[in-house]
């Protein structure tokens, strides 16, 4: 979904039937407009998928509280948001996460914090178009995959803990590892497939954390 930040900040949330928290309600306009347009998202790919109008909670660790049965991801990025769901009888954990292009010296600059050693050196084999889409798609990557795993997982892992070994981007692929454990079920070496898609001046990545076999 594209929106209008302020558009969507100045209108009453209950028009929308959404509610909002008191932290939400006193947020600055921004953070209500990307609240407001997520919800709004998964409230429409909730009802696509269970064809019920089901009501999104809140959590206090910061994930939404999906319905029961589902699962689910949301992200949003100036002007635009996005949410995928699924069921749980299909996949344990989803991930979504939409970022602008990291112009390519800013991607040179952010490598440290976002990549580890062996990323880095791919990094350097790429030209400047490369590099940013790489970067981009790298640290995409990793917000989706912490968002896939920390509701499984109910801790905290950092851009250091994941890497990205795989990278296609004609096909929209990718695959990422772990390179910590982070339970009997998501241990290091672990490997999940990434999905890679442009959108005007974003990338959008998503991960689906299968269920356990
Ligand atoms: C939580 C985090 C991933 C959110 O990403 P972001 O790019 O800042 O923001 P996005 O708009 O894409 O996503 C925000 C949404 O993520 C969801 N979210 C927040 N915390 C979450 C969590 N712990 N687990 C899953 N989803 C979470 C929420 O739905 C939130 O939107 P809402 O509050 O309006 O409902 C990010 O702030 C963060 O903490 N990153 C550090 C951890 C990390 O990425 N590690 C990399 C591991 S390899």
């Amino acid at each position: 979904m594209r929106f209008d930040t302020a558009l969507l900040a100045e209108t009453d949330p209950s028009v929308y039937r959404i509610d909002l928290s008191e932290r939400l309600l006193s947020s600055a306009d921004k953070r209500r407009a990307e609240y407001v347009a997520g919800r709004l998202c998964a409230r429409q790919a909730l009802h696509d998928l269970t064809h019920e109008a089901v009501a999104l909670g809140q959590t206090a660790a910061g994930p939404p509280a999906w319905p029961a049965g589902t699962v689910g991801s949301i992200t949003h990025s100036r002007g635009l948001a996005a949410a995928a769901v699924a069921s749980q009888t299909s996949v344990a954990g989803l991930g979504i996460d939409a970022e602008a292009r990291i112009p390519a010296a800013r991607a040179h600059r952010l490598a440290p914090q976002i990549l580890v050693e062996s990323e880095r050196e791919w990094l350097a084999t790429l030209d400047s178009g490369a590099a940013s889409e790489f970067v981009t798609t790298a640290f995409s990557l990793k917000e989706s995959l912490f968002k896939a795993l920390f509701p499984l997982v109910q801790r905290r892992f950092y851009f250091h803990d994941a890497c990205l070994v795989a990278w296609d981007p004609d096909h929209g692929s990718a695959a990422i590892e772990l390179l910590t454990t982070l339970s009997s079920h998501w241990p290091a070496g672990r490997r999940l497939a990434g999905h890679i898609a442009a959108l005007d001046d974003h990338l959008v990545t998503l991960i689906a954390a299968p269920r356990p076999a």
